[in-house]
């Protein structure tokens, strides 16, 4: 008999947590939105307490939608009630509260004596915090998950105490994360059938994995898991997610579509809007889906070997088991030009799972036109950067507004750069190793900031000589990272762009402060 899984996606929630990945409220709206569209069964959309930020996107996506929304907390009155908050007007709110419950976390984390003075009293003091955690959740909202942190790696016993405590005290689905990525498939299965065999009232509540990719096993774990009783699996687009990320949403997806003759299971999954999906969420992350990725890396359905093109020209089946099209790539090859007019350009939009509003509209029109200018023909790609450049540009402290770059064999790179704020204009000028370095200069010089450049890459959207140049830089300063993306068809000026929001993120994230007063959470600039 086939049976159904739940998809709950967290995306927003633990795939924003990778490195930089971090996306503004109109972004995330946009994704929630189209993850809706794709059908997935739960959006995790944040951690409110965590950020006004965070507090802020989970409530607008929560105001809107019609998915079960999940807010993160741990097992803290606190963050509880700013979940409760943030989805106070969520037509389905859901809780999703969690403890650490490996002896490693148990003693690293709670290592302070007032927790209990022994490993065992620790683990009891874990126990009721789980429990007044949940209680206190279903004052709130009937739909409460619960999470044993590092589950994987915790003795199946205290498991079993757990998660018979969390449904006693009333969650609805309990989960069994393996957040570092270390268990093998057979044991993670045994983990799971065991749960189903030894604790009571198992047969009452959903029982969830969320499995993390540390050694490439994320998506194998889900499935065993499923075979074994799992009936919620947690995962991201593109697999992003904390350190090397998630469970792939459209490898589980895909995988059950494909092998459903041995694993006999579905999902509600649109798979047509999964390339979409990808492709939006790259780009409002930043995070570049690598080539070789399984289902929606470039190279998934390519065919390079004279072999290989052979025997798809006899047959497709020779060496695809699922088409492109299935997945929403090559669905349909509209592209634009400077005659489009406004209507095509914001079907198009639509199609791709953009909707901006009608002054938005106008903005990106001006843009497209200005695009349509150089380059003759305008490709959905060019509009999905089009759209991240536009309209969902990041609040921005400071704009470019003027770059003049020398450089050449025989000359000393120097930018002269002009930088706005709302309340004065800069002008600096730099030299550097070359061209790029010589704007970062000049800009670190003009804000008089210094942050370590992580990463930078540079690529080109679409294919040909006119092709728009993405420029993305990651930048640390102290413990958070920050990434800026900018485009142009000069890539000199893309990763000034580029450089500046990441830039622009960081002070943008240092102004503002999270506060209660009389448990109602207060969003500060300072
Ligand atoms: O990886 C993990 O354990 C988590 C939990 C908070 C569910 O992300
Ligand atoms: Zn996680």
């Amino acid at each position: 008999m086939n049976e159904r899984i739940i998809i709950f996606d967290t995306t927003l929630r633990d795939g924003e947590q990778s490195p930089g990945a971090s996306l503004n409220v109109y972004e995330k709206l946009e994704i929630a939105r189209q993850l809706a569209k794709l059908k997935v069964d739960v959006i995790e959309a944040g951690f409110p307490v965590s950020s006004p930020a965070q507090f802020e996107a989970v409530k607008r996506i929560a105001d809107e939608s019609e998915v079960i929304i999940a807010g993160l907390a741990r097992a803290k009155e606190i963050d509880i009630k700013a979940v409760y908050n943030a989805l106070r007007n969520a037509k389905k709110p859901r809780i999703h509260t969690f403890s650490s419950t490996s002896d490693i976390h148990i003693l690293g984390k709670f290592g302070d004596s007032k927790y209990g003075a022994s490993l065992e009293e620790k683990r009891k003091t874990i126990l009721k915090m789980s429990y007044d955690s949940i209680a206190y959740a279903k004052t709130f909202c009937n739909d409460v998950e619960f999470s044993a942190e590092d589950a994987g790696r915790t003795d199946i016993g205290y498991l079993c105490d757990i998660i018979e405590t969390a449904i006693e005290a009333g969650a609805t689905t309990v989960n069994i994360p393996d957040t570092t990525g270390y268990t093998f498939p057979s044991e993670f299965g045994f983990k799971i059938a065991e749960l189903k065999r030894r604790v009571r009232n198992i047969d009452k509540v959903i029982i969830s994995v969320h499995c993390h990719n540390d050694l490439g096993l994320a998506v194998a774990n889900s499935i065993i898991a499923i075979q074994n009783g799992a009936r919620q699996v947690e995962c991201t687009i593109n697999g992003i997610g904390e350190r090397a990320g998630n469970a792939s949403l459209e490898e589980i997806v895909m995988a059950l579509k494909v092998r459903n003759d041995i694993c006999n299971y579905y999902t509600d999954i649109d798979i047509t809007e999964i390339y979409n999906t990808s492709r939006m969420v790259s780009g409002f992350t930043g995070i570049v889906v690598q080539p070789n990725k399984a289902i929606v890396g470039e190279n998934a359905f390519a065919h390079e070997s004279g072999i290989h093109q052979d025997g798809m020209l006899k047959n497709k089946q020779t060496y695809e088991i699922m088409t492109p099209e299935s997945v929403g790539v090559n669905k349909t090859k509209i592209i634009l030009g400077r005659h489009s007019g406004r209507h095509g350009l914001k079907s198009r939009l639509g199609e791709l799972g953009y909707h901006p509003s009608e002054e938005d509209m106008q903005k990106v029109y001006e843009a497209f036109l200005e695009l349509a200018d150089k380059k003759k023909e305008v490709f959905d790609d060019d509009l999905r950067v089009l759209m991240g450049d536009e309209i969902y540009k990041k609040e921005e402290l400071y704009e470019l507004q003027y770059l003049h770059v020398t450089a050449g064999t025989d000359t000393i790179p120097t930018a002269t750069i002009k930088i706005r704020s709302n309340e004065k204009v800069i002008q600096e000028s730099c030299t550097g190793d070359g061209p790029v370095d010589a704007c970062f200069n000049a800009i670190e010089r003009a804000l008089e900031i210094r942050p370590t450049v992580e990463s930078y890459n540079v690529r080109s959207v679409t294919s040909g000589r006119q092709a728009l140049g993405e420029a993305i830089v990651r930048i640390r300063n102290g413990e958070n990272s920050f990434t800026g993306r900018g485009t142009s068809t000069d890539i000199i000026e893309a990763s000034a762009k580029a450089y500046l929001q990441a830039i622009n993120q960081y002070l943008l994230f240092t102004k503002t402060n999270l506060e209660f007063h009389e448990d109602e959470l207060i969003i500060r600039n300072v």
